[in-house]
């Protein structure tokens, strides 16, 4: 069996963390055919436009994307490459996980699957300013969209993610005791799917913001969470930091007819061409590529491979208080993984 996948070496730091993270990927055995695509300022220099046709066209014929990240060009007309994405290929769940790695850190025992809706609610952008008087923009006005079924295609996809990967509850993330329709509805809809779930993953609902505090407090209580698309964006990050951070972020965008897994962090031109960064990030969006697929073992051995690296070889970049170029440290994970 050979997976298609479209690579997406991508801006700065990009092209060293992806080179490592294939290396990783090939050592598990597993036989990939890549097709080395275009996208952001790459894609400006060489083609005048962030987000070309044969790049979509490749997503679409491979439904499988690994991507590294991108530089956003600033104050250009182009579209934004990750909207352009979304859109195009339907990317209607976006999921974060976060597990304590290195120990020491603040928190020992986070594991945290984080699944937000990534195309409905505040986020749709349907927005407008009202004149009063001399003032243009006196009021500013927008409105969240949530569909039924929406909420009931994300739910119940972090039900199923759930049953696939052995967890054990959903927590329902929301704010329907002040957004009684946009807000309730989720829940709503939430509680009736976590119905036909029942005896096989235990749900429980909260209010976003005493979630936020809860985080910070006992995050040991979560597992797989669920929620709408700016509480979501707000609580991955939020996610993010319980375990150190960007470094060791991956997250996948699903949709119906596409699935790009990418880090969390940019482009990182501060350190591009160093042979610095940290590519674990990558390899953990690598891994979860492999838990799509059905590869649900050569994916742990990944996740095992980098946290042994991390933990009991020592070897660590300069972001986690190491001293390995990004190439050492993929040699160490590759030695692990074979
Ligand atoms: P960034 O995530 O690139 O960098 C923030 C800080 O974290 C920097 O100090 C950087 O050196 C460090 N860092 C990030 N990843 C690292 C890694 N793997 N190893 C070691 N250190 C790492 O965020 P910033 O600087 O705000 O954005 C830079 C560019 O990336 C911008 O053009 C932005 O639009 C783009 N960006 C792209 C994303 C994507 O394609 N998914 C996501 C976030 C930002
Ligand atoms: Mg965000």
């Amino acid at each position: 069996m050979t997976y298609d996948v479209t690579l997406i070496p991508g801006d700065g730091i990009g092209p060293e963390i992806t080179t490592q993270t294939v290396r990783v990927l090939e050592a598990t055995g597993l036989r990939f055919t890549w097709d080395e695509e275009l996208a952001g300022m790459a894609a400006v220099e060489a083609t005048g436009t962030p987000l070309p046709d044969a790049t979509v066209e490749s997503i679409r014929k491979n439904a499988l994307a690994l991507k590294g990240p991108l530089t956003t060009p600033v104050g250009t007309g182009f579209r934004s490459v990750n909207v352009g994405l979304r859109k195009e290929f339907e990317l209607f769940a976006n999921v974060r996980p976060a597990r304590t790695i290195a120990p020491g850190g603040r928190f020992e025992n986070v594991d945290i699957v984080l699944v937000r809706e990534n195309l409905e609610g505040l986020y749709i952008g349907v927005e407008h300013f009202v004149q009063i008087g001399d003032d243009p923009r006196a009021v500013g006005e927008s409105m969240a969209i949530v569909t039924r079924a929406g909420c009931e295609r994300i739910v119940r996809f972090a039900f199923d993610y759930a049953l696939k990967h052995g967890r054990k509850q959903v927590t329902i993330v929301h704010k329907a005791n002040i957004l009684k329709m946009v807000s309730g509805l989720f829940l709503e809809v939430g509680r009736e799917v976590a119905r036909e779930y029942e005896g096989r993953v235990a749900a429980n609902d909260m209010i976003v913001d005493n979630t936020a505090m809860q985080l910070v407090m006992r995050p040991e209580q979560f597992d797989v969470m669920v929620t709408t698309n700016m509480f979501g964006d707000i609580l991955s990050d939020e996610v993010s930091g319980l375990v150190g951070g960007l470094g060791l972020a991956p997250g996948a965008n699903i949709g119906t007819r596409a699935a790009i897994f990418e880090a969390v962090h940019g482009s990182a031109p501060d350190i591009a061409g160093q042979g610095i960064a940290n590519p674990s990030a990558q390899m953990l969006a690598a891994a979860m590529m492999l838990d799509h697929v059905g590869e649900l073992d050569r994916a742990q051995r990944i996740r095992d491979a980098i946290a042994d690296t991390i933990v009991r070889d020592h070897i660590r970049t300069r972001d986690l208080g190491g001293t390995a170029s990004t190439e050492e440290f993929g040699r160490a994970v590759v030695r692990r993984v074979a």
